[in-house]
C-alpha cells in the first residue's frame, strides 16, 4: 500500500498544524492525537477510539488528564512514547533508533524543525546537530482507520558515515492492553495463534530468514483481557516487509507500553555514507473496540481501497502441482486441462517442472528456458489448448533460486549469497540467487520478460523456496538481505510495468512470504503447500486476520491430503476452499464423472457468491466449544450473508448450542437456508435444526445476534453453508 488516493488527510486541525500545539488525525472511528508543542518529537497523546470533533484546548487538556507528571526524587521525567522512542529523552526501553559513529553519535536527541501536511501524509522534520542526523516521521491516517508510519533517517555528517542498528517507529498503547497476541507457524502449518500476559518487559518477534517467513507474526497485538474476534480493545501492528525484521511489544516498570517495528538490519547492512539516508518500511497501526475482527476489518477495507487491488472476479484456478508433480506430458496436461475447463475452472496454472534440468527438485533452478526434451515445441501447445478452451494461462517461476546442478550456477557461481569463504548448505538443494548483482538482476528480469512475452502469460506463481542464510554479496561478502528484498521488489515492479495487468502470486513453500511490503506488487498469497481442508480451516482463518479472502489462494485437493494423509468429503473440502480465492489442485483425470461433476457444483456456487464473499465483511465468531467453528461473510448492505459451521474436532456437547451471528443488520428480518451443495454433511440427520430445511426460518438480525442459530450435530470435519437473505 503506498501513498495513494485512499489515504486523505484527516484532520481537525487548521492548515497549520503547528499553531495549535497539537494534530488529531480521526478516520473510520479511530483518533491519533499528536502534541506538537516540545522542542523535541511529537508526543502521542492518544491511538484508540474517536474522540470526536474536540477544539485543540481540549486536545491539549489530554496531557493534564491522563499523563502523568515528574515526581521528582520518586522517579525521573517520565517522556510521554512518541512515534520514535529516544534514549536521549530518557526513555529507559528499547531505542527507536540505534547507530554510532565510529563511537559517538549513539544517543541522538531530535529537535523537531517543522511539521507540515499534504496529500494526507503528516511530515515531521527533525534533527540532532551534534549527533549531524536529520529525521523525517511520515505518519498517515487511512479512510479505513488504519496509522500508516515510517521514518527516514538521514547523514548529516560532511565526511564520516553513520552505522545504522535499527530504526523502529512506534506507537504507545494503554494500561488496559493486558494481552499479547501474536501468530507463529512452519511449513504446512502457517499461522498459529499465540497469547500471553503483556507484563513488564519486551516480547520481541524476529524473522532473521532473509524472507518473511511461515513463523512469521502477521500482527502483534495487544489488547483488554479476554479480546476475542469480536470483544474486546485491541491495538495491533504489521510490518509491510519482506525481509529480516523486527516486532516488539514492551511495558516499562512505569507501566507505559508500545508496539514498535521496522527492519532487522544485519550488522554493517546499513552503512549511510554522508549525505546518504535510509527510510524505514511502513509499520501499519490497526485499533478497534471490536475485537481482532475489527482491526482485522481495517486492514481489509484498506487493501480494498488501492487503486491496485484485483477487481475481476477472481477467476476459478487449476494449478497442477497436485496433480502431477514433476511428470510433465502434453496429453496428460491436455486432458487434466479438458477436464478443467469442463468443471468451470479460468485459470489454468503450469506449476513447477516445465523447465530445463528440470525433472526433480534437484535442478534446474535458475535455467529458464522451456525443456526442449519435455516440450519439444514450448509450451504453445498446451499454451495454446488451454485458451482455446477459454483458460487464462499461468506460469510457476522461482526467480529468487538457483541450483548448484543448472546451467547458470555453473556459468555464474559469484552469483549465488555467501560469505565468510563459504557456500550456505543446500536448501531443497538449492541456493539463493544474488539478485543485487546487476547482472543476474539483468539476465533473470531478461528470462522473464521473455517467457511472460511468449506464452502470454496472465499468472505468475511466484516461489521462494528457502531461507536466507549466511546471505552475503560477492566478493567481500557484505549482508545483501535488505537489498535484495529491494532487488525482489523492483523486479516484480519491472515486470508488471511491462506486462500491465500481470497478476504475481506470492508463494514461499506456502505461506513464507505473506506480508504488505510484497502484497504491494502481488495479487495473492498461497497461504500454505497444505491444502487439507482441516488444516485450511485455521490457516485460512488467522491468515485473513490481515487480508481479505480474495486474496488468499485456497485450493481444492485430493480426497486423501498429499501432507497428511487425513480423508475428506468433498464438502469439506470445496467448504472450505470456497471462501477465499478458490481453486483446484487434483489429478481430475483420475476422477469420475460424478466425482466431477459434483465439483462443477461447488465451482458454479463458488461463482456465484466470490462476489458477496469477496467485498463483504469477514466476521468469525467466538463460540464456548473450541470444536465448532464458525466463520461467515455478511454483505456492505447486510443484504445477504454466507456461513459455515464446521466441525474442527468432536463437539464436547451432544448439542452444540446455539452460534450468534455477529454484522447483520438488527431490524432487517432475513431468511435462514442450507445453501447446497453445503447441507450435505454427515452427523446432521441425527437431529436436523429448522433451518435446515429447503424453506429455511426467518428471524430478525438481532435475535440472531443475541440469541444465535441452533447448530447442527456435525460429525468432526465435517461443515454445513448457511445462507441469509433479506426476507
Ligand atoms: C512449493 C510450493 O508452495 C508448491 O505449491 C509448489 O509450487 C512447489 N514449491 C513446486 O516446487
Amino acid at each position: 500500500m503506498t501513498g495513494t488516493p485512499s489515504h486523505r488527510p484527516a484532520l481537525s486541525t487548521n492548515p497549520d498544524p503547528t499553531a495549535d500545539g497539537v494534530l488529531h488525525l480521526t478516520a473510520a472511528g479511530v483518533s491519533l492525537v499528536l502534541d506538537l508543542r516540545s522542542p523535541g518529537l511529537p508526543a502521542v497523546l492518544h491511538w484508540g477510539a474517536a474522540l470526536g470533533d474536540l477544539p485543540p484546548e481540549e486536545l491539549l487538556a489530554l496531557d493534564r488528564v491522563a499523563t502523568m507528571p515528574e515526581v521528582v526524587g520518586v522517579f525521573g521525567p517520565v517522556p510521554r512514547p512518541g512515534l520514535l522512542a529516544e534514549h536521549g529523552a530518557g526513555w529507559p526501553g528499547t531505542p527507536g533508533l540505534t547507530g554510532q559513529r565510529h563511537g559517538r553519535d549513539w544517543s541522538p536527541l531530535f529537535a523537531s524543525e517543522s511539521v507540515d501536511v499534504e496529500d494526507g501524509t503528516v511530515r515531521i522534520r527533525a534533527a540532532d546537530p551534534t549527533a549531524r542526523l536529520g529525521l523525517v516521521l511520515e505518519v498517515e491516517l487511512t479512510d479505513s482507520g488504519l496509522v500508516r508510519l515510517r521514518t527516514t533517517v538521514r547523514n548529516d555528517h560532511p565526511d564520516l558515515p553513520y552505522s545504522l542498528d535499527a530504526l523502529l517507529p512506534s506507537l504507545p498503547v494503554p494500561g488496559t492492553a493486558t494481552e499479547l497476541f501474536d501468530l507463529t507457524g512452519r511449513w504446512c502449518r502457517e499461522r498459529s495463534p499465540q497469547r500471553q500476559p503483556f507484563t513488564v518487559g519486551a516480547r520481541v518477534r524476529e524473522a532473521r530468514r532473509g524472507r518473511t517467513g511461515h513463523d512469521a507474526s502477521l500482527l502483534l497485538a495487544a489488547g483488554t483481557a479476554g479480546f476475542g474476534f469480536g470483544s474486546g480493545e485491541v491495538w495491533a501492528l504489521h510490518l509491510a516487509w519482506s525481509g529480516n525484521h523486527r516486532l516488539l511489544a514492551e511495558r516499562l516498570a512505569t507501566g507505559q507500553a508500545v508496539l514498535a517495528g521496522g527492519e532487522l538490519l544485519l550488522p554493517g547492512e546499513m552503512v549511510l555514507a554522508p549525505g546518504e539516508q535510509y527510510t524505514s518500511p511502513w509499520v501499519y497501526g490497526s485499533y478497534s473496540d471490536q475485537g481482532l475482527d475489527g482491526v482485522s476489518a481495517r486492514f481489509h477495507d484498506d487493501l480494498r481501497a488501492r487503486p491496485a487491488h484485483p477487481r475481476e472476479p477472481r477467476p476459478v484456478v487449476l494449478n497442477t502441482w497436485e496433480a502431477v508433480y514433476f511428470d510433465h506430458d502434453l496429453a496428460k496436461l491436455t486432458e487434466l486441462a479438458d477436464l478443467a475447463a469442463e468443471a468451470g475452472v479460468e485459470r489454468f496454472v503450469l506449476d513447477d517442472g516445465w523447465f530445463r534440468h528440470r525433472r526433480h527438485d534437484r535442478a534446474g533452478l535458475g535455467d529458464w528456458y522451456v525443456d526442449e526434451t519435455v516440450w519439444p515445441k514450448g509450451l504453445h501447445p498446451l499454451v495454446d489448448h488451454v485458451r482455446g478452451l477459454g483458460m487464462e494461462f499461468g506460469l510457476w517461476v522461482e526467480p529468487e533460486m538457483i541450483n548448484p546442478d543448472s546451467d547458470l550456477a555453473r556459468a555464474h557461481p559469484e552469483w549465488i549469497l555467501a560469505t565468510g569463504g563459504r557456500r550456505p548448505d543446500d536448501i531443497r538443494s538449492q541456493q539463493v540467487l544474488d539478485l543485487t548483482h546487476s547482472g543476474a538482476y539483468d539476465h533473470i528480469l531478461e528470462r522473464l520478460d521473455a517467457l511472460v512475452g511468449e506464452y502470454g502469460v496472465g499468472y505468475l506463481k511466484w516461489d521462494h523456496n528457502r531461507d536466507l542464510i549466511d546471505a552475503g554479496h560477492h566478493p567481500g561478502g557484505e549482508p545483501a538481505v535488505h537489498r535484495q528484498t529491494l532487488a525482489v521488489y523492483a523486479l516484480m515492479d519491472e515486470l508488471r510495468r511491462r506486462h500491465p495487468g500481470l497478476e504475481i502470486e506470492s508463494c514461499a513453500s506456502g505461506g513464507g512470504r505473506v506480508d504488505l511490503g510484497i502484497l504491494e506488487r502481488t495479487d495473492r498469497v498461497w497461504a500454505s503447500d497444505c491444502i487439507d481442508a482441516l488444516e485450511r480451516q485455521a490457516i485460512n482463518r488467522w491468515t485473513g486476520l490481515l487480508l481479505p479472502p480474495e486474496l488468499v489462494g485456497s485450493h481444492v485437493g485430493a480426497d486423501r491430503s498429499h501432507t497428511t494423509s487425513r480423508t475428506h468429503d468433498l464438502a469439506f473440502r470445496a467448504g472450505t476452499a470456497l471462501f477465499q480465492h478458490f481453486g483446484i489442485e487434483w489429478d481430475l483425470t483420475r476422477k469420475t464423472p460424478a466425482e466431477r461433476a459434483e465439483l462443477a457444483r461447488w465451482v458454479a456456487l463458488y461463482k456465484q457468491l466470490r462476489g458477496l464473499l469477496h467485498s463483504g465483511r469477514v466476521v468469525r465468531i467466538d463460540h464456548p466449544d473450541p470444536a465448532l467453528w464458525a466463520h461467515g461473510v455478511v454483505a456492505h448492505d447486510r443484504s445477504e450473508a454466507v456461513f459455515a459451521l464446521t466441525a474442527v474436532a468432536t463437539p464436547v456437547a451432544s448439542l452444540p448450542g446455539t452460534v450468534r451471528l455477529r454484522g447483520l443488520d438488527p431490524d432487517t428480518v432475513y431468511r435462514l437456508r442450507p445453501l447446497p451443495p453445503g447441507d450435505t454433511a454427515s452427523g446432521v440427520d441425527r437431529a436436523r435444526p429448522a433451518w435446515m430445511t429447503p424453506q429455511g426460518v426467518t428471524a430478525r438480525g438481532s435475535v440472531l445476534e443475541r440469541v444465535g442459530v441452533q447448530a447442527p450435530n456435525l460429525h468432526p470435519e465435517q461443515l454445513v453453508l448457511l445462507h441469509l437473505t433479506k426476507a
